[in-house]
């Protein structure tokens, strides 16, 4: 386990317990972001950093009983939580870092990612193995529930010029990385930005 595994598992084994009933208001969001990704009938799809689950249903009504739905976490804590939830009954749940996925390349449609971006300590190399296991034209959407300096506001800390999902950060990451950013948006209520897999 390297120093950034451990870092991330201990922040969020520490909050996994109330997670949910901190946002409780979130699912409609979630609901929306995910109808963006334009996901259809037998679809694959991954929940990058799915944490307690709370994508998981949206993403199984979008791709249906024929669909595949898989959530990947790195902290067993928040993937209890999901299974307390119910949520492993929308997808198949795995212990993993998404910087080395145990999917084929090519195998998905698509990967929702809500809150992860900002954990990931190298996302170049990160976000290039989202593109791995993604067909060229398969989707990506990086999503928050609240826009960044919403955010920034809630913990207290000013917006740097250098934060990573600012665009001008995000759009030249995501190109290097094997995406092509589609669409932005960075609104108090919602930060969505969508992205193709490039052939
Ligand atoms: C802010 S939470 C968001 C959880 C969930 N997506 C949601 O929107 O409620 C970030 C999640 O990403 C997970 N995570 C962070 N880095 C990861 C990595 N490298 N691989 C897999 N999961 C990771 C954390 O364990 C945590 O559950």
């Amino acid at each position: 386990m390297s120093d950034d595994q451990t870092r991330v598992q201990e922040f969020f084994t520490a909050r996994a317990a109330d997670w949910d009933s901190r946002f409780p208001d979130d699912g409609p969001a979630y609901a929306a972001a995910v109808a963006e990704l334009g996901l259809r009938a037998g679809d694959r799809v991954l929940d990058a950093g799915c944490g307690t689950g709370r994508a998981l249903p949206p993403l199984r009504a979008a791709v249906g009983p024929s669909g595949v739905v898989v959530g990947a976490d790195l902290t067993p804590a928040m993937l209890r939580e999901a299974v307390r939830a119910g949520r492993d009954r929308d997808g198949a749940l795995l212990l993993t870092d998404v910087a080395a996925l145990p999917l084929r390349s090519g195998a998905l449609d698509a990967v929702f990612g809500a809150g992860l971006i900002s954990h990931l300590p190298s996302p170049a190399g990160n976000l290039r193995e989202l593109a791995r296991v993604v067909r060229p034209g398969g989707v990506l959407a990086l999503f928050h529930p609240i826009g960044r300096a919403a955010l920034a506001a809630r913990h207290g800390r000013a917006l740097t010029p250098d934060d990573l999902r600012a665009e001008p950060n995000l759009r030249p990451l995501l190109t290097r990385s094997g995406w092509r950013m589609t669409s932005y948006v960075d609104e108090d209520t919602r930060f969505l930005a969508l992205a193709v897999r490039e052939g």
